[in-house]
């Protein structure tokens, strides 16, 4: 590669991530959630760094599942979205994975397919799983037809807003409506781990956490001391100017010189990842020191304001994202959140 646009990751913290997921959760099983490419960071990496820790990796579609196999993964492959074709089916029994089952049509597939399964509940995302008062009687009928059901689980709406009382709600509904049920549980993504211990239950789903992003929205947004960042993205100044107070930088004109300026333009836009909303002020770090961003992000540059940072120059590294920049500050500059950006770095970016 001859552009110094990279995403450092930092396999070590994946680890000391899912450690502490585990660690928060010591009673709970923990099945590692490494879909859409690991949040972006590389699905056959992480997987390969949680090898010797993990039982259990959960993706969101039979396509992710069958590359984790490939890679030469035998742990057990949790697919949260479950199957959705007959030959999807096929490949999830020849490959062994384990399927969600969310929705009635489900149920009358994987008893076909006779494939391992979780059953879901939808106890108040309203996004998948069957009524809450359906979730015993499926669970009797797989059995019965010989599906080897291994769990039963809900999925939080609201569990990143520590005040919001819907997941109190959801915790009740699913107590109520797996009371009868002789099978494991799970119910916490990342928000959950961190911030509700009531939602642990037998396996927690990590996501977001295992890459250093907080996953909590509102006060508790932010660096959150316990997690290590997992992505630096990182590129370099490739060329730099002096601006007259007046002038404007880029497309639209939407950055103007207020005094005097020295402005830095960047190996890295939108095509790469960067979020083309950042506004003005979104802070990038350059040799030790906020330098914030100056202008319309273009498809392959952006530009910055590197007026007062003496001794900048050509080739220095800009940090975009990663221990001194918080993606999730970024991502709330530019009005999405950090599963957003993590998973929107292109093919373009190495991975180093
Ligand atoms: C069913 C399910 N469980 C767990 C997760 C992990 O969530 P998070 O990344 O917030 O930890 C997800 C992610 O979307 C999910 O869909």
């Amino acid at each position: 590669m001859y552009r110094n646009t990279l995403a450092r990751i930092d396999l070590d913290a994946v680890r000391a991530n899912y450690d502490l997921a585990c660690a928060l959760a010591p009673q709970s099983q923990c099945i590692a959630v490494i879909k859409a490419n690991a949040y972006g960071h590389g699905m056959l990496r992480v997987a390969e760094a949680l090898r010797s820790r993990a039982s259990a990796f959960a993706v969101a579609t039979v396509d992710e599942a069958v590359k984790l196999r490939s890679g030469g993964f035998g742990q057990t492959v949790l697919v949260l979205e479950g199957a959705t074709s007959p030959k999807a089916y096929e490949a999830a029994a020849s490959l062994k994975l384990t399927l969600m089952v969310h929705c009635e049509a489900q149920v009358r597939d994987a008893l076909q397919a006779r494939v391992p399964v979780w059953v879901k509940a939808d106890t108040g995302m309203r996004r998948l799983g069957l009524a809450p008062d359906r979730l015993a009687a499926v669970v009797t009928q797989l059995r019965e037809g010989g599906v080897d059901v291994q769990a039963v689980c809900t999925h939080l709406s609201c569990a990143d807003e520590t005040d919001n009382a819907a997941t109190e709600k959801q915790l009740d509904v699913f107590a109520a409506c797996t009371a009868g049920i002789d099978l494991p549980r799970s119910i916490a993504n990342s928000a959950g781990i961190l911030a509700w211990p009531a939602s642990h239950a037998d396996w927690i789903r990590p996501g977001i956490m295992l890459y250093g992003a907080s996953p909590m929205a509102g006060e508790s947004a932010g660096v959150d001391s316990r997690l290590r960042v997992a992505m630096t993205l990182s590129s370099e100044i490739v060329a730099m100017r002096e601006l007259r107070a007046g002038e404007s930088v880029g497309y639209g004109a939407r950055w103007t010189a207020e005094r005097p300026s020295l402005v830095a333009t960047v190996a890295i836009g939108y095509a790469d990842g960067y979020p083309r909303h950042a506004p003005n002020g979104t802070p990038t770090w350059v040799n030790g020191r906020v330098a914030p961003l100056a202008g319309t992000v273009s498809m392959d540059m952006l530009t910055i304001d590197l007026t007062g940072h003496p001794g900048a120059a050509i080739g220095d590294t800009v940090e975009l994202w990663g221990g001194n920049v918080s993606v999730n500050e970024v991502a709330a500059r530019a009005g999405t959140i950090s599963y957003e950006l993590l998973t929107s770095v292109s093919a373009r970016v190495p991975r180093k």
